[in-house]
């Protein structure tokens, strides 16, 4: 029998804590992490964008799902206003979300979580897309919060350049 997929979330915890503690590059750890969370939910699009402090916006990282905007601009769209906050923003229905950046018209509610360094600084932000009006449940958004603990922890260890 299949797992309600908050259990599924929950469980991914240890696998992906012990992948993520075991391999030194970021790009391939967002890249599992991303994987990890699409292939266990069936969720429509799951991945990252990091902040690029030259351009002063987010860049498109790691994801798997359809085709995504390459950048996203202060001001702008969920992703932004986690990154611009530093808060957690779920989006039970995006048509309602003023500003929203509609990458995939299928989206219909989004979870994004800032990624913190140990500095405390946003990172990046991981972004989870349902196909789904009000498709995240608290406990959830609970899950996701400890996955993303496990790629805030790590952060300043990993090596960015190959
Ligand atoms: N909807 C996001 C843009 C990224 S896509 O969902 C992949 C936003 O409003 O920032």
């Amino acid at each position: 029998m299949t797992l309600p997929r908050v259990a599924r979330l929950q469980q991914l915890v240890p696998p992906l804590k012990a992948l993520l503690e075991g391999e030194c590059c970021g790009w391939t750890n967002l890249a599992n992490a991303a994987a990890a969370v699409f292939s266990a939910t069936g969720w429509h699009w799951v991945g990252f964008y990091l902040v690029d402090e030259v351009k002063d916006n987010l860049v498109l990282g790691p994801f798997q799902g359809p085709v995504a905007c390459t950048r996203l601009f202060r001001g702008k769209g969920v992703c932004a206003s986690a990154w611009e906050q530093k808060k957690i923003q779920v989006v039970p229905d995006v048509q309602e979300f003023p500003g929203h950046v509609a990458c995939s018209s299928a989206s219909r509610s989004e979870v994004v979580l800032p990624v913190l360094n140990e500095d405390g600084k946003v990172v990046a932000v991981w972004d989870i897309d349902s196909a789904k009006v009000n498709d995240f449940t608290d406990a959830e958004v609970g899950a996701l919060l400890d996955l993303t603990g496990l790629v805030s922890v790590k952060w300043n260890d990993w090596t960015w350049s190959i």
